[in-house]
């Protein structure tokens, strides 16, 4: 879809403020941390659950903002009984509901794990698709699960079943944020990308064309050597957070499990809104220097955003950088968010919550901890413009 050549002052800004045109150029940008705050603590004070991970936060066409975690009830394992904990906000990050669990996995050995959001501009539903039994060699049936919301996160559906429809053994998505595409090819389709398991790893694609009622699989990354154990330095796309760029073509910014090439992030291009995934269009991004976790990373007022802890083997020193959308090589110089402890992150963007005029408010959520990253789930609100 051609953008029309000459539009009016307001047609533009409203662009910009939805993605498509830079707000600023990136070196102009110098984003701020406006605001902090633990959302979960682990250790069994809330709701006595042992260990929160795995955060992942979505912002809603009504304007409200939704974080989730994994909350692990009795060890720090990625295995084990889980709730799925969401919390509220209605009022741009500043108060929060209380915790409430809207998924529990019961006793399972193997149970949920998150996961991913994907949110319908169009008429404001939201979606939640996780894991169940994911992880290699366990007695249970492997199931990719989807629960919905009409109201903003107030009430949920009960879980559907995926795994027939979409015809893949394991799934897991995210964890992070699905895409609804904005332009053409395929606009309006929500997407979700994750990976498969340790040894068939690699990355797919879920699609669905009619608003999150059907889902099919779409393309995927595969890892070498195909189906079989890997070893260091092996090609193992994994955990992934695809965006969109106003050219309507997918980035997928993936976890390079076993450090093939590099001690870096792996990403993946698809041109044909996620139904193929081509080998030949993946790249290394050397900057973007990662110990092999969940990173996060969204297109807001027209720049690339891009949280991790920026380490090559420790899970240490969460950053967010951001660049020109339209300009891979040239990352901005880094803002570091917390020197310390610091794991898994996502980002999202939400429109009208800093001054009228202003660009998207940025929300990153992510483990952090003082000696280990996975004592508390932590929310920084960021100001793109800088402005308190
Ligand atoms: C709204 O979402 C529902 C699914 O939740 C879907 O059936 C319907 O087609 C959607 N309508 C529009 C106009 O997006
Ligand atoms: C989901 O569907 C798959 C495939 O039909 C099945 O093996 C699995 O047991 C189902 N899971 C749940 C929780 O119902
Ligand atoms: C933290 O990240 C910044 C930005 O990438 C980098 O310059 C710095 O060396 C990193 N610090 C550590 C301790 O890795
Ligand atoms: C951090 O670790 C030190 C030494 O292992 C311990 O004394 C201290 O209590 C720990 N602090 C926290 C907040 O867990």
């Amino acid at each position: 879809m051609g953008r029309p050549r000459a539009l009016p002052v307001g047609a533009l800004l409203l662009l910009g403020l939805c993605g498509a045109r830079a707000w600023r150029s990136a070196e102009q940008v110098s984003p701020l941390v406006t605001l902090e705050q633990l959302l979960w603590v682990s250790g069994g004070e809330i709701g006595e659950v042992d260990t929160y991970r795995v955060p992942l936060i979505a912002a809603t066409p009504g304007g409200s903002l939704l974080a989730f975690a994994e909350a692990r009830k009795f060890s720090s394992s990625d295995l084990g009984a889980k709730f799925v904990a969401l919390r509220r906000s209605t009022d741009g990050g500043a108060t929060w509901s209380p915790s409430t669990f809207i998924v529990d996995d019961g006793s399972r050995a193997d149970g949920l794990n998150l996961g991913a959001v994907v949110v319908d501009r169009e008429n404001g539903t939201v979606f939640l698709i996780y894991a169940l039994c994911a992880h290699n060699g366990q007695p249970c049936a492997s199931s990719t699960m989807i629960i919905r919301s009409r109201d903003d996160g107030v009430s949920w559906s009960w879980p559907r079943n995926l795994s027939a429809e979409i015809g893949l053994d394991k799934f897991a998505p995210g964890p992070g944020l699905g895409v609804q595409k904005r332009y053409e090819p395929h606009r309006g389709r929500l997407i979700v990308c994750g990976h498969r398991t340790l040894d068939l790893d690699g990355i797919y694609c879920l699609l669905s064309d009619d608003y999150g009622e059907s889902w099919r699989l779409g393309g995927a990354l595969h890892g070498i050597p195909y189906g079989k154990p890997k070893f260091t330095n092996d090609f193992n796309p994994d955990e992934c957070q695809p965006y969109e760029l106003p050219d309507g073509s997918l980035v997928i910014n993936a976890r390079n499990q076993n450090f093939y090439h590099c001690a870096c992030r792996i990403v993946a291009r698809s041109w044909d809104g996620g139904e193929t995934l081509p080998p030949e269009a993946v790249t290394f991004d050397p900057v973007l220097v990662d110990p092999a976790v969940a990173a996060g990373a969204v297109l807001a007022a027209g720049l690339v955003f891009f949280s991790n802890p920026a380490h090559q083997s420790l899970r240490v020193n969460l950053t967010l950088r951001w660049r020109a959308a339209e300009d891979p090589a040239h990352w901005q110089r880094p803002l570091q968010v917390w020197p310390g402890p610091s794991g898994y992150s996502s980002l999202a963007a939400l429109e009208g919550a800093g001054a009228p005029g202003d660009p998207p408010t940025l929300y990153l959520i992510y483990e952090k901890g003082r000696n280990q990253s996975i004592e508390s789930i932590s929310l920084a609100k960021i100001s793109i413009s800088g402005s308190l």
